[in-house]
């Protein structure tokens, strides 16, 4: 008889919304009182290391509130003003076509002004929004001065403001609320673990030696999703090796498994980049690399390209970027370090491709 471990393998995935949300009850509680206590225009930016809780945060607070029409945008997907409205504005608002002729302010206004019910507008991974032609934040902050009803905005990142805002919207700064969420410690990550192995596993497939071990291993991220998804990996190496989970499958799994990539990340390459990226890591055998050592590689592509390449691939968070101390010429010269384990990276990437 073979042995079945997994039950319902969904509350392993990223689509799971889990009813129990562990370790937050402050954040969730400050949010409401800054947010949702008054009718003004707020700001709250919540930051945090990839799977601290944001997406889930978010998700939870548009659920707690549906007396608010909230709109929830990835701005890594949806990467210009235009794309964010289009979004907000939905499809067959657009039918009339001026979306492309309009000024950012006057689409904002027309989204706006007939809205009867009270606004909240959350973007996701807004630091994806580096380009300073962006001015849907500045507007947005300001929608009592441009006499539209009050927006709450509620602003998802993994950096801190001065990297991805420009001056002008900084300046709104002080009106912005930062909550900063912490890495999950091992007793956090094991509560998270100990409510999904429930829905997921049967029950005896597993013991709690295994879930303290992923929470061990998973805290030096901190990351939720790292330790949910080593769960997962973990239990289906149990069940092809036909044993029950241990601490001994989870360190066995753990060893050709490192931090999974933001969910969003790799799907939103571009089917050249994924080509590219490929080409690289097929390529490389070091854990650092140089734009020069890059152009000795890749076919050759411009400068333009080549940059926003690099720029895709570093919000996505699978490269890290490193200034070099600056050459004879005075240029600055950069240094890439992968930041996801160079298997598992190409694993996924022929995943995408089939
Ligand atoms: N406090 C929590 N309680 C239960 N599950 C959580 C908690 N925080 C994160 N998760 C789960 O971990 C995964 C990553 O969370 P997510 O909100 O996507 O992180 P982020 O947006 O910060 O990268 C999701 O599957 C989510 O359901
Ligand atoms: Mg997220």
């Amino acid at each position: 008889m073979e042995m079945k471990v997994i039950k319902n393998e969904i509350p392993l995935t990223t689509e799971f919304f889990p009813d129990r949300i562990i370790g937050r009850d402050q954040e969730i509680s400050l949010i409401n009182k800054l947010m949702f206590s008054s009718d003004a225009q707020t700001t709250v930016l919540i930051k945090g290391r990839p799977g601290t809780g944001k997406t889930l945060l978010a998700k939870f607070l548009m659920k707690l509130h549906p007396d608010y029409n909230g709109k929830y945008v990835n701005c890594y997907v949806s990467n210009s003003d235009r794309l964010i409205l289009s979004e907000i504005g939905g499809k067959d608002y657009w039918r009339g076509g001026d979306l492309q002729s309009s000024s950012i302010e006057s689409i904002i206004r027309q989204i706006f002004q007939k809205e009867r019910r009270r606004n909240l507008v959350v973007l996701d991974e807004v630091h994806s929004l580096k380009s300073s032609n962006s001015k849907i934040i500045y507007i947005l902050t300001r929608s009592t001065e441009l006499e539209l009803p009050p927006i709450k905005l509620m602003l998802l990142s993994i950096e801190d403001p001065e990297m991805f805002l420009d001056k002008s919207s900084l300046a709104s700064i002080n009106r912005i609320n930062q909550i900063d969420l912490k890495n999950y410690n091992s007793s956090q990550l094991l509560e998270i673990l100990k409510d999904r192995a429930q829905l997921a596993l049967f029950e005896g497939t597993y013991d709690n030696d295994a879930l303290m071990k992923i929470a061990e291993i998973a805290e030096a991220s901190g990351n939720a999703r790292f330790a949910i998804e080593l769960l997962r990996y973990s239990a289906r190496l149990a069940e092809l090796r036909d044993q029950i989970l241990t601490s001994d499958i989870v360190l066995e799994s753990s060893k050709d498994y490192t931090e999974p990539i933001d969910d969003s990340a790799l799907r939103y390459l571009d089917e050249w980049e994924i080509d590219l990226l490929i080409r690289l890591l097929n390529n490389w055998n070091s854990n650092r690399f140089t734009t020069e050592e890059i152009r000795s590689i890749l076919p050759v592509i411009s400068d333009a390209r080549l940059y926003k390449w690099l720029r895709d691939l570093e919000s996505a968070g699978i490269i890290n970027k490193r200034k070099l101390s600056s050459g004879y010429g005075g240029g600055v010269r950069n240094e890439f370090s992968l930041n996801v384990q160079k298997n598992y990276l190409l694993n996924a990437l022929y995943n995408l491709k089939r």
